[in-house]
């Protein structure tokens, strides 16, 4: 009997597409929760899962934990009789489809910690019963949903998943999430959502549950092609933005500005895409993901080197930052050590509240630690949170023109709209701007301005 004529794969695909599957999203973050709502809205029965009680609780009361998805994201869903919202891992075995969405972060080495998705196959085979399709979204190495995930899975199901054939009874895919928080252009039922599975049968499947809710499904051929073109497309970005930080390097002394050079050359309609410079990489994706391909490579005794160097020249910007904040200061008879600074900016991008791996947590500890007294403003992020290598406790200052003249310099390291640029221009002794937020006020700030 092939797949596509075996009576649970065929009884699956016609609960998925009568709308009668349940669809378990495990980890309600940034890429769980709107693609619960995705798929909900496409009409699929969703049960949202998560260790953490606060965001089912948060869901229940109706209260938006990610800004930038909108309240009513989190409204749709408290008010659906088609969406529950639990910490209770025992009710995976209600739902046909699981999708897991839980976080991969590096580890103290700079090593794939793919913890959260062991302990994640943990829960899921622990009632893994006949007719479930798993499908992992997380980023990571290839190969891990057929050999890391689905084997975690079976193992823990241990007498349950005796008997149970993948493929046949139970069935597995990758689908890599392209999120990018905070663009308007694109949300997750825009983004075209590749789909690969561990077999024919479950790709098929896999397809048509994102079909309820995507307005594009790309089938590939094996979950490993879906796992390594996402790493594929973050790798790419991290090398393409080292590129333009290098040049920003190279052409600072030339007095040539590079910001105009790129928009220049991205007037040519084919062969170019713009990259822009900033203070060093921040998210959850770009400055890890890399490190996932490098990591595999070497089991299989390749070396990355390009990548390596892109990931050199992007972890050394918060430095070539902090020199020319030095640099600027010097110019104006300031040392850095007892120079007040403030930092615009916490988060990683602009006009979103996402800290992670941001830079601007590295500047503020890399001018303390040469004796500047810093101080951040960001109008998304009240406070400092602990993330993976800093602790900073600090409290974000208001900006106005008063607050302005206390400090020495102003370090640009996030252009958030919200921030009063005018007011900024006008009233800062000195600006060190790495996102070139200040470009219609350089004329009239003169020498007060460095670019960096
Ligand atoms: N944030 C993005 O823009 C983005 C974009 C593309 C891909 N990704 C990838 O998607 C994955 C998830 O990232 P995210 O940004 O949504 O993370 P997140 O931290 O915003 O959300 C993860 C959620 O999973 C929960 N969680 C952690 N361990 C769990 C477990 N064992 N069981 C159940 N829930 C658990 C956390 O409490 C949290 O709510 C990562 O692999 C990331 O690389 C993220």
């Amino acid at each position: 009997m092939t797949a596509a004529t075996a009576p649970v794969h065929t009884e699956l695909l016609s609960r998925i597409e009568q709308c009668q599957a349940r669809v378990g999203v495990i980890g309600l973050g940034y890429v769980g929760l709107p693609l619960a709502h995705a798929l909900h809205q496409g009409g699929l029965p969703v049960i949202g899962f998560d260790i953490d009680p606060g965001k089912p609780k948060a869901i229940k009361a109706g209260k938006n934990y990610l800004q930038h998805l909108g309240d009513s994201m989190v409204t749709d869903l408290r008010d659906s009789k088609r969406f529950e919202a639990t910490t209770d891992f025992g009710r995976l075995g209600e739902c046909d489809v699981i999708i897991v969405a839980v976080p991969t972060p590096l580890g103290r080495h700079h090593e794939p910690d793919i913890g959260f998705i062991l302990s994640t196959a943990e829960s899921i085979g622990k009632t893994l019963r006949k007719g479930q399709l798993i499908i992992l979204e997380s980023t990571t190495y290839p190969g891990t949903t057929r050999d890391d995930m689905m084997p975690a899975i079976f193992k823990a199901a241990g007498e349950n998943g005796k008997g149970l054939k993948l493929g046949v009874d139970v069935f597995g895919a990758f689908s890599p999430e392209r999120e990018d928080p905070g663009r308007k252009s694109h949300n997750t039922r825009t983004i075209p959502k590749l789909c690969g599975g561990l077999d024919a049968a479950s790709t098929e499947l896999a397809c048509a549950v994102y079909r309820k809710g995507i307005a594009e499904v790309v089938p590939v051929s094996t979950a490993e092609v879906a796992e390594a073109a996402k790493i594929l497309e973050n790798t790419f970005r991290a090398v393409n933005i080292a590129l333009v930080n290098e040049l920003k390097a190279i052409l600072e002394p030339m007095k040539i500005d590079v910001w105009e050079v790129i928009r220049a050359a991205a007037t040519k309609p084919f062969g170019y895409m713009p990259f822009f410079p900033g203070p060093g990489l921040g998210g959850h994706c770009i400055p890890i993901d890399p490190f996932y391909l490098t990591w595999k490579a070497r089991e299989h005794g390749v070396f990355t080197r390009f990548i390596e160097l892109a990931g050199e020249i992007n972890t050394n910007m918060p430095h070539y930052v902090v020199d020319r904040v030095a640099e600027h200061l010097n110019n104006h008879g300031k040392a850095v050590k007892n120079s007040k600074v403030l930092v615009l900016g916490l988060a990683y991008k602009a006009d979103i509240d996402d800290v992670r791996e941001s830079p601007s947590f590295e500047l503020i500890e890399l001018l303390m630690h040469r004796g500047a007294k810093v101080e951040y403003s960001d109008p998304h992020c009240a406070e400092t949170k602990t993330v993976r290598s800093h602790d900073l406790r600090m409290k974000s200052v208001p900006v106005t023109a008063e607050s302005l003249k206390q400090f020495d310099l102003v370090l640009v390291s996030t252009a958030h709209s919200a921030f009063d640029w005018d007011m900024i221009a006008k009233h800062s002794k000195l600006i060190v701007d790495t996102r070139d937020a200040m470009r219609r006020h350089h004329g009239e700030l003169g020498n007060r301005l460095k670019l960096a």
